[in-house]
């Protein structure tokens, strides 16, 4: 190996530990919610499926998944998405730019929640949707709700997309 491969290598290695370490600094400790659901690690690199504006709330909602949900979006095969699949919804305030009135933007300062359905049949048979579903408040990610059985209220909602695999999102094409 010649000098230079060597130093980059160890250049390489060096900024990918700091990288992690910085990763898990950032990183607060996220309590599960009453049924015991975690959040996703790493939820905040996830890609996009799709985005959504809610005028009569004035919210911006990015729709996002894990790597298998991801897969299944790119290639159309999302009824039903595969087991594995995450998806994640997080959920801003909309504002608009000082310099541009009518760029719609997310409030950076103004996180409202961050949601995710998990598809995992074996687990979550039981409430009929083969989906577990969680959400979290805030900046502070508090879960959500104080009773168990929070996935109810969410499926009530979702209910119309049964047909769906109780999903809304239609993913968005690329090029
Ligand atoms: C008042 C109705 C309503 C309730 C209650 C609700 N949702 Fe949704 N959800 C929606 C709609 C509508 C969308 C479509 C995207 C958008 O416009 O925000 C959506 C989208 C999502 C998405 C993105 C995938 C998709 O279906 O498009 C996730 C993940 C999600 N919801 C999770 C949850 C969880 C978890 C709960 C319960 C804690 C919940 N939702 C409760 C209406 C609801």
């Amino acid at each position: 190996m010649k000098f230079h491969t060597v130093l980059s290598t160890i250049f390489i290695a060096g900024l990918s530990v700091s990288t992690a370490s910085i990763a898990n600094e950032a990183q607060p400790i996220v309590q599960p919610n009453l049924d015991g659901i975690k959040i996703p690690k790493n939820y905040k690199n996830w890609p996009i499926i799709s985005i959504s504006h809610r005028t009569d709330n004035k919210t911006i909602r990015a729709i996002i998944g894990n790597d298998i949900a991801i897969q299944a979006a790119r290639s159309g095969s999302t009824n039903p998405w595969p087991e594995g699949s995450i998806l994640g919804k997080l959920v801003w305030k909309e504002t608009s730019k000082t310099n541009w009135p009518t760029a719609v933007i997310p409030n950076p300062d103004k996180f409202i929640h961050a949601e995710f359905m998990y598809k995992d049949t074996n687990k979550f048979k039981e409430n009929e949707t083969n989906w577990g579903w969680a959400r979290w408040l805030g900046q502070e990610q508090k879960p959500y709700g104080s009773a168990k059985d929070l996935d109810q209220s969410c499926i009530k909602c979702h209910t119309p997309v049964k047909g769906q695999d109780w999903v809304f999102t239609s993913p968005i094409k690329l090029p």
